[in-house]
């Protein structure tokens, strides 16, 4: 995508306002068309999410973020983080309008490019929303695009996504449950104890809390063919976290060519999200209060 030629072919009426469309589905970042409530729901999100995280998200993850040099006073300009992120790591973010079709997805990671959602939530929306928002893309899935190794893990993804993509929906959902609980939902342990990684998490305040302090969720040690085994929820927080030992462990683990497994897990059930295996590294094993009996995906 060449931002500098954009290919309009309309302007379109959402219930955000008008935002350019193009060709390529990716939109500029309507910035100066954020209203002074768009700001505050970032500012409030911003300054809430920093406190919580003191001590939960990982010393990267904090690391990065203050590099970036997001900050609570308004919404960032993607072009601003650009700069930082291509000097860095050479990804840069690229808006649209929401979840995109998997291998437009994919291909943007396998490119280095991280798609953004260009609207924020409403302020009666700060604790849940369904769907990614400019929040939860921005500040979780960005400041780690600032790691040199997580960056090459998520472009890497991306490349594995088009392959399984190509290879059929089995491999498809053996691959997106890895996305799941790692890029989304992951632990990290560092020699202080558990940290936050997963941007659904650092997202969440509730989440946030939850994964780290509630003894009701499994935290279980990274195993990569469990993990593509195992199922996850949509729609409450998580039965199971997995924990990595560091960023390095997940692009090792992830370097193998991924068709063989996908045909040998073809064979086997998958895996209940509450579940404990005998084979499991267990950090906690969950109580399991407050878990909702079906609804697993
Ligand atoms: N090695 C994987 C494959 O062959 C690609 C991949 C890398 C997938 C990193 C996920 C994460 O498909
Ligand atoms: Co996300």
């Amino acid at each position: 995508m060449n931002l500098g030629t954009p290919n309009r072919v309309e302007h379109q009426l959402t219930d955000k306002g008008y935002v350019p469309v193009y060709t390529t589905a990716v939109v500029e970042q309507p910035w100066a068309n954020y209203t002074s409530t768009d700001h505050e729901v970032w500012s409030t999100l911003f300054k809430r999410q920093r406190e919580v995280l003191v001590g939960r998200a990982s010393d990267e993850f904090l690391r990065t973020q203050e590099a970036m040099g997001m900050t609570p006073d308004r919404i960032p300009k993607y072009d601003d983080l650009n700069r930082m992120l291509r000097k860095a790591t050479g990804w840069e973010l690229v808006g649209v309008e929401g979840l995109l079709p998997e291998l437009t997805f994919f291909d943007h990671l396998a490119n280095r490019r991280f798609p953004v959602t260009w609207w924020i939530r409403k302020p009666e929306q700060l604790d849940y929303l369904a769907e990614p928002d400019l929040f939860h893309d921005l500040f979780g899935h960005v400041p780690l695009l600032m790691n040199p190794v997580f960056a090459d893990y998520m472009q890497a993804y991306g490349r594995g996504g088009v392959k399984a993509h190509g290879i059929g929906p089995e491999a498809l959902v053996n691959l997106t449950r890895l996305y799941w609980y790692t890029v989304e939902f992951g632990l990290i342990k560092q020699d202080d104890g558990l940290r936050i990684y997963g941007s659904g998490i650092v997202s969440s305040k509730g989440e946030s809390i939850h994964c780290l302090d509630s003894a009701a969720p499994n935290r279980i040690g990274f195993d990569l063919e469990r993990i593509m085994r195992t199922q996850y929820r949509i729609d409450t927080f998580q039965k199971t976290y997995f924990v990595i030992d560091s960023y390095e462990q997940l692009m090792d683990a992830t370097r193998p060519d991924f068709t063989p497994i996908y045909a040998s897990l073809a064979q086997r059930d998958s895996i209940p999200a509450g579940d404990v295996l005998d084979t499991d590294t267990v950090f906690n094993r969950g109580t399991g209060e407050g878990w909702a009996m079906g609804g697993d995906v």
